[in-house]
């Protein structure tokens, strides 16, 4: 691949398979260089292998979330400005845009390749929900937005990416304004040790099939399992959340605490 500069930048099939992911899931200053090309690999066939890889829970547990987001923003009316944190293909963006006419919903991700995805899904949906949506590639850690002045913020499968979850949940609580609302869902590390074991050799063997048939690269999906088991528990995320600033309404567990969603309010 050749930019205007004339530099060469090699595409991100070729970056990954020159990349350990171990190495790169133990150090937060090289993480975000395996992640940000894993997922630009993968974008095209994220949709399909989500719903496949969760037995179709994945959507289910989206519509809980958004149904968790619109009762804990009654409060805020009108809600004008919602984001959408590594937004992927923009499902829960889009969901967003349905729930309050007129709101704006800035919907962003490191991975150009998904921000690409979800441009096109969005230029097969009706006009009022493509003017509300705006996809843009950023970092979490480092949010464009200014500080109170975002009303609602979304995050699904997002924290455990980062090489950062305090500076992202910092972001978040700078970003949204007093009483704003914030919803997360994620994977998380099972406090109880058997499950543990089954939930990630699970994930483990069925990520490398699926990453070894549709990519000929183990690594892509047997990446879940591997950040699972560096990320932290659902009971350990409530605390950071509470430490940074958020009063947590809620924690719903699904899996044995495999999966889990909160709902907080910025304080
Ligand atoms: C598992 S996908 C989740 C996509 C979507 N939220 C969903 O629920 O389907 C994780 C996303 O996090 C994005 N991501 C990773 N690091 C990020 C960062 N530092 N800032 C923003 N997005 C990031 C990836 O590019 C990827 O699209």
């Amino acid at each position: 691949m050749t930019h205007s500069t004339g530099e060469y930048t090699p595409p991100p099939e070729q970056v990954l398979r020159t990349l350990d992911v171990e190495t790169h899931l133990s150090d937060p200053s090289i993480k975000q260089a395996f992640v940000t090309p894993m997922f630009d690999v993968i974008a095209p066939r994220y949709d399909r292998f989500t719903r496949l890889f969760s037995f179709g829970m994945d959507g289910s547990w989206k519509r809980e979330a958004m149904d968790a987001v619109r009762e804990a923003a009654r409060r805020i009316r009108p809600v004008q400005r919602a984001l959408d944190l590594a937004t992927g293909t923009g499902d829960l963006a889009v969901a967003l845009a349905r729930l309050w006419p007129g709101v704006q919903v800035d919907a962003l991700d490191a991975s150009p390749r998904m921000i690409d995805q979800a441009r096109a899904r969005l230029a097969r949906r009706d006009p009022d929900v493509m003017t509300a949506v705006h996809p843009m590639v950023g970092d979490m850690m480092a949010l464009p937005q200014d500080n109170a002045s975002v009303d609602v913020v979304t995050a699904s499968y997002a924290v455990r990416n980062v090489p950062d979850a305090r500076g992202a949940i910092r972001e978040m609580a700078r970003v949204l304004r007093p009483d704003g609302v914030l919803v997360t869902l994620d994977f998380y590390r099972p406090a109880f040790a058997p499950w543990r074991v089954l939930f990630l050799g699970y994930l483990q063997i069925a990520g490398d099939m699926v990453g070894y048939l549709w990519h000929r690269d183990p690594v892509v999906y047997g990446y879940i399992a591997r950040s699972i088991s560096h990320f932290m528990t659902a009971a350990e995320f409530t605390a950071l959340l509470v430490e940074e600033g958020f009063e947590v309404v809620s924690v719903q567990q699904h899996l044995f605490g495999g999966i889990a969603r909160h709902v907080a309010r910025r304080r």
